[in-house]
């Protein structure tokens, strides 16, 4: 099965003329863009391979919520995926897991395909692998909770592992594929033991690199990788493509 490659743009590029340029260079099959929301409705007409992400949504389907956008909106703009809880909403944002739970019921309710981003801070991952992999399955309880006796497809539901230390705009620390995967196998157990499914799809993120994609797109445990500050450059795009074998 081809692995999915997901380019988290985050608040950039600064332009619309910027954004389609990018697009352009990543309108492949099996990649998901993830264009900051004024951009979504030109990158989606510019693209013909690639899928459309958006980074947020809200947890509500309507009303006085102002500046928020409901999945519904996202998905009649041709929007197929939805990040959620993102570490740089949860900690800069202050979004609860809660709000995350809420979230993911709303945009699995209208048929959009949910990225839950999860993954432990610096201060955990320095009490050590059970700490850590201890905060994870503490995200996901809550993170999950509505979705336990909830109808959905399975294949709507994507998880991404991202170690906060290890995102290159919060410390780049270094993670091993090795290390990854135990914690991919740790989500796996403690998502089938909650929900009774095993047949998501788990992604690496966190500094994945023209030089690191292989070794996590090579592992079992990984369905794919979720790519920021690289998914900016061009040239450095192109070689996780290609590690993808796209
Ligand atoms: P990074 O970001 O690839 O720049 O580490 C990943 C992310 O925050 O999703």
């Amino acid at each position: 099965m081809s692995k999915l490659i997901i380019a988290n743009w985050k608040m950039n590029p600064k332009t619309a003329r910027e954004a389609v340029r990018l697009a352009k260079v990543e309108d492949k099959t099996g990649v998901v863009i993830a264009p900051p929301l004024a951009f979504i409705d030109v990158i989606r007409k510019t693209v013909r391979h690639a899928k459309i992400a958006a980074q947020n949504a809200a947890g509500e389907e309507k009303g006085p919520w102002t500046g928020e956008v409901s999945p519904a909106m996202l998905a009649s703009l041709g929007v197929r995926y939805v990040i959620l809880g993102h570490s740089e909403r949860r900690m800069k944002l202050h979004e609860t897991d809660a709000d995350i739970a809420k979230k993911i019921v709303a945009a699995l309710d209208v048929g959009l395909k949910v990225i839950l981003c999860v993954g432990e801070p610096l201060s955990v991952r320095k009490k050590g692998t059970i700490a850590a992999k201890r905060f994870v399955k503490d995200q996901l309880s809550v993170d999950l909770k509505g979705i336990k006796n909830f109808k959905f497809q399975i294949s709507n539901l994507v998880i991404a592992y991202e170690p906060v230390w290890a995102i290159s705009t919060s410390g780049g620390g270094k993670e091993t594929p090795e290390d990854a995967a135990a914690m991919a196998k740790n989500i796996r157990e403690f998502v089938h033991f909650k929900l009774r499914i095993s047949h998501f799809k788990l992604l690496y993120g966190g500094s994945v690199s023209g030089m690191n994609a292989r070794g996590f797109l090579a592992r079992k445990e990984f369905d794919g990788v979720l790519v920021g500050s690289a998914s900016l450059k061009p040239k450095e795009f192109r070689k996780i493509l290609r590690a993808g074998n796209r």
